[in-house]
Parts: structure tokens; C-alpha cells; sequence
């Protein structure tokens, strides 16, 4: 059996260790344009993770439990040896913050060329459930005077439960401070269909492709992998599953419909039904219809984190690989660094600030069956906040 695993922890240990900046700041201190990169976060240290669960099982917009203030913290508490485990298993921690600066720095390094006019530019980082925490990084931008401030969301795809609850988490912020009247906010919101997005990835499935035996390569199943979500949600009418599918069906295109593929969800807790066919079981029965060559592709998640590492290459292709005895199964690596997946943000960024629209129509219409107040409140508060930007 060939496995990619061990290539992606000793890739991440070593670049972990080599350059990575200590803080998502670029050219300057005192930045004319501030890039906010709003993400879930991952525990850097594993004395981090119960207050990391602790933020996500008490989080409304991400997890619904009944009597959620007793449950959510007794849960957290209970889960988190196993999942200190897991990041022990990785290298002790989450990659995510160090994978977000660096894709910050050469973001602005890029988007001082690209956007004169609104240079110098600065990335901040701005986390839902760990350091650094929205409210602090807010605090961060105003204090270093920026005039123009991006809201701009590291998932492609938007969901109501990641992307949505970053959104509402600015909002809650701003009721316990003034806005202040001298900056210009503007908000992106989701990227799903961006080709240099496609590119990147199927840059990254070129390269796996590559590893597997020539007279293999054809019948390789490729199965793009993302974070599952609960079915309430999906019928509720969240964006993810589609903006998912999406970006599937760009990569194929880029790829020529070269191999078989699949569209497979992971990481479901709970006993309520989720989204499926799940990545794990789909891996099984493809085995019993005699497919035994697999490619995991990671494809709602722009750096390597928990579910990459532990998940994708520890539980399914080693573990299952070995137990189902596959030929083959490889993992393709996150977007990352990759210079294609930093021109992607760039061009984003850039297109962003040089149009008028300060805010997708489509991020101010709540899903239709939606009985979150946050999300009123919250969609109402940026519908008047990004005005309509003068170009
Ligand atoms: Fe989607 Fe509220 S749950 S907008």
C-alpha cells in the first residue's frame, strides 16, 4: 500500500519549522488597507483544545444542543483528551494559524502591486474559537488606523455554521463598541468558483496522480472530501452543499474529466443524520466494487488542519488503506502555499477592492427556512455598514 501520510506530516513539520513569520503582518505597521482572514481556527497547543471546544460546543450559530450552556461545556470537557490525542498524533498542534499568516503575508506582499491605491496592505488573522480571537484582532485593526478594513472569509464555500458564525461573531463584537465613522468595511464572503481556486487543486491532484502507478492511474478514484453538516441545515437551506458541489465540478473541468470521482462528506458527530455518502463508507463500498486506486481530496478547507492530518491520513489512508488493502490511496495536499492559490486570493482581493460592491446580495438574504435572530441581526447590521464603495 502507498501512503501519503507520512509525506504530509514530515512536509508540514518541516515547513512548520523552517519559515514560517510569527506574526500575519506584511509590509507595514500602520496599513492603509487591512485584510481580515476569518477562520474557525485550530488549537496551536494542545492545552488549548478545551477552550477551543469549549467556544465551539457552546456556539449557537456552529452546534444546536438542547440546554446548550450545561451541555455544550460538559461535552467540550469530556471530548478533549481524546482530541489533545489526536493533535498529539499530528505534531502536538493545529497548522492552521501558521498556514493563514504566511498565506497573509504573500497575499499583501502581491496586493501592493496589484492595488496601488489601496496600499500598503496588512493581513490580520481573526479566529472563531481560538488566539487570535475576532474581538482582539478588531481591536488590533482599529488600533493600527487602517481607513479601508476587508472581511474576507478563508472558506470558499459559505455555511452558515463556519463562515456565518465568524459573520455573526464581528457583529456581536461591534454591540460592545462604537463603529468607528472613519473606516470603509467591505465583506467577501465566499469564493467557491474562482479558477485559480480549480487550478490550484487540480494542480494538487496532478501531483498525486503522478505517484500512482501508470497502469493505475486511469481507474484512480478521486474523492473530493469535505466537512459534513447536519441535514436540518441542508434543508434549512444552507449555501454549502451546492457551493461545494461547485467547485467539484470546476476542478473535474480543469482536470478534463480525467478519472472517476466522487463528491463524499466527513467528520459527522452526533446521532442526528448528517450529509452523506460519508467519506469513510464510500472509501469501503467503492473497495467492494472492486476499486482499489483512491485519491482524498480535500476541498472546502484552504490549509491542512486536524481533519487533513488525523482524519484524511492517519484514519483513512492509513488505517482503512491497510484494512481494506487498497493499491493505492493518496491525499492530495491543501491549497496551502501553493503560488497558484496565492494568486487566487490575490486576484480575489484585488478584484474586490477595485469593484463597487462592498457586500454579495446573496451573504444579506438569509437562508429561507432560517430562525437564527443572530443572522438577522447580523445580516441587517452589515447591509448598512457596507455601503455601496465609490470607484
Ligand atoms: Fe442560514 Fe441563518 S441559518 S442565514
Amino acid at each position: 500500500m502507498n501512503t501519503a501520510f507520512r509525506f504530509s506530516l514530515q512536509t508540514f513539520k518541516g515547513n512548520a519549522l523552517k519559515g514560517f513569520i510569527k506574526h500575519a503582518s506584511t509590509s507595514t505597521e500602520n496599513p492603509k488597507t487591512a485584510i481580515v482572514m476569518m477562520n474557525m481556527g485550530g488549537p496551536q497547543k494542545t492545552d488549548q483544545v478545551h477552550d477551543y471546544l469549549h467556544r465551539i460546543m457552546t456556539d449557537r450559530d456552529m452546534i444546536q444542543l438542547p440546554v446548550q450552556g450545561t451541555l455544550g461545556p460538559w461535552i467540550a470537557k469530556r471530548r478533549t483528551p481524546e482530541v489533545q490525542k489526536k493533535y498529539n498524533e499530528i505534531g502536538g498542534g493545529s497548522p492552521i494559524l501558521k498556514w493563514t499568516e504566511k498565506q497573509g503575508e504573500l497575499l499583501c506582499k502581491q496586493l501592493d502591486k496589484t492595488s496601488p491605491s489601496t496600499a500598503p496592505h496588512k493581513a490580520y488573522v481573526a479566529f472563531r474559537y481560538v488566539d487570535p480571537l475576532t474581538e482582539d484582532t478588531i481591536k488590533q485593526v482599529e488600533k493600527d488606523g487602517a481607513s479601508r478594513v476587508v472581511f474576507f472569509s478563508q472558506y470558499p464555500q459559505y455555511s452558515c455554521a463556519t463562515s456565518g458564525s465568524s459573520f455573526n461573531e464581528i457583529y456581536r463584537v461591534y454591540t460592545t463598541r462604537p463603529v468607528p465613522s472613519r473606516i470603509t468595511f467591505s465583506v467577501i464572503d465566499r469564493w467557491p468558483t474562482h479558477p485559480l481556486l480549480a487550478k490550484t487543486v487540480a494542480e494538487r491532484i496532478r501531483a498525486e496522480l503522478k505517484e500512482i502507478p501508470e497502469e493505475k492511474r486511469k481507474e484512480t478514484v478521486i474523492l473530493f472530501s469535505a466537512h459534513s453538516l447536519p441535514l436540518k441545515a441542508v434543508v434549512r437551506g444552507d449555501a454549502y452543499p451546492y457551493e461545494v458541489g461547485s467547485t467539484v465540478q470546476l476542478v473535474m473541468e480543469e482536470l478534463g474529466f480525467s478519472n472517476p470521482y466522487c463528491l463524499v462528506w466527513q467528520s459527522k458527530v452526533g446521532p442526528l443524520p448528517w450529509l452523506g455518502p460519508f467519506t469513510d463508507d464510500a472509501i469501503k463500498d467503492y473497495v467492494k466494487q472492486g476499486r482499489k486506486n483512491f485519491i482524498l481530496v480535500p476541498i472546502a478547507f484552504v490549509n491542512e488542519h486536524i481533519e487533513t492530518l488525523h482524519e484524511m491520513d492517519i484514519e483513512y489512508c492509513h488505517d482503512l488503506g491497510k484494512e481494506l488493502g487498497v493499491e493505492n490511496i493518496r491525499r492530495a495536499a491543501a491549497p496551502n502555499d501553493h503560488p497558484i492559490f496565492i494568486d487566487a486570493l490575490t486576484d480575489i482581493v484585488t478584484q474586490h477592492l477595485n469593484g463597487a460592491t462592498a457586500i454579495n446580495p446573496k451573504f444579506l438574504t438569509r437562508c429561507p427556512h432560517c430562525t437564527n435572530d443572530n443572522c438577522k441581526k447580523t445580516k441587517s447590521w452589515f447591509g448598512k455598514l457596507c455601503k455601496p464603495l465609490a470607484i
